[in-house]
């Protein structure tokens, strides 16, 4: 059977026009939970320093992110399969392309952004741990140009994805309360 038979006849599971199906919307919104937490230990990092708030949410930034690295992935590879089956964007052929312009650019940097954090942790000479493993033992060969593309652009791409995401909920909000469509109601309750 081809995955497009098995979507259409699983539209709880799979993505449909009407809807996005139950693995989409765990994805989704189990990963906006984890970047809640990101963004507040960067905020805090970077505003409050010395607070004990900040203590608290940086012990998990690493495992967070690789853990969103990880999710990334898995709900790119999800939308590479769903893509043909999946609600339409917008009114207007402008509108279409803005918001899948939009997603494509919020799925990339949801993985480039902790990819180069993971690669300047790999190519510095301390142990990259991830949840109480050690997925890389201290003391290895150091790779300059690993650590200094982290330096320069995980910390900035880091905030340029907070903006797009900000731009993403305004504009959810806006189809919902102004314009009033199914818009929001297709992420949280799925196909109707
Ligand atoms: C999607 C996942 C991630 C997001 C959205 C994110 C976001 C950010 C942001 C916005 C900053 C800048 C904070 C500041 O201005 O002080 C930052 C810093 C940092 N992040 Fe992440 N991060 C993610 C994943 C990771 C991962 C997987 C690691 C480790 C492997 C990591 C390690 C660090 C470190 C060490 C810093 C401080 C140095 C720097 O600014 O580059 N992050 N992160
Ligand atoms: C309160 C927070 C959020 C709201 C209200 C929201 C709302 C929505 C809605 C309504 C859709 C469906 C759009 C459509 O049918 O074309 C959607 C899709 C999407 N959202 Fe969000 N979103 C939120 C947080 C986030 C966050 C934190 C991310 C992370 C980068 C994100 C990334 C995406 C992506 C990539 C899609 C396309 C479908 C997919 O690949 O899962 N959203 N969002």
């Amino acid at each position: 059977m081809s995955a497009e038979t098995i979507a259409e006849r699983r539209p709880f599971v799979f993505d449909s026009p009407d809807g996005f199906g139950i693995v989409s919307r765990a994805l989704h919104w189990g990963m906006a939970a984890l970047f809640a937490w990101q963004f507040t230990s960067a905020a805090l990092r970077a505003l409050a320093p010395d607070s004990a708030a900040r203590t608290f949410f940086w012990a998990y930034h690493v495992d967070i992110g690789a853990t969103i690295f990880v999710l990334a992935i898995a709900r790119g590879l999800w939308g590479l399969l769903n893509a043909p089956h999946r609600p339409a964007e917008g009114d207007s052929t402008f509108e279409r392309i803005a918001a899948q312009f939009g997603q494509l650019a919020l799925h990339a940097l949801m993985i480039v952004v902790p990819l180069l954090a993971i690669l300047r942790s790999i190519g510095n000479d301390r142990a990259f741990t991830v949840w109480g493993v050690e997925l890389v033992a201290a003391g290895g060969e150091k790779n300059a140009a690993l650590v200094a593309a982290g330096n320069a652009a995980h910390g900035l791409l880091g905030w340029a994805l907070a903006l797009l995401i900000a731009g993403h909920i305004v504009m959810a909000l806006f189809h919902h309360l102004v314009r009033r469509d199914a818009t929001l109601a297709r992420m949280l309750g799925g196909p109707r």
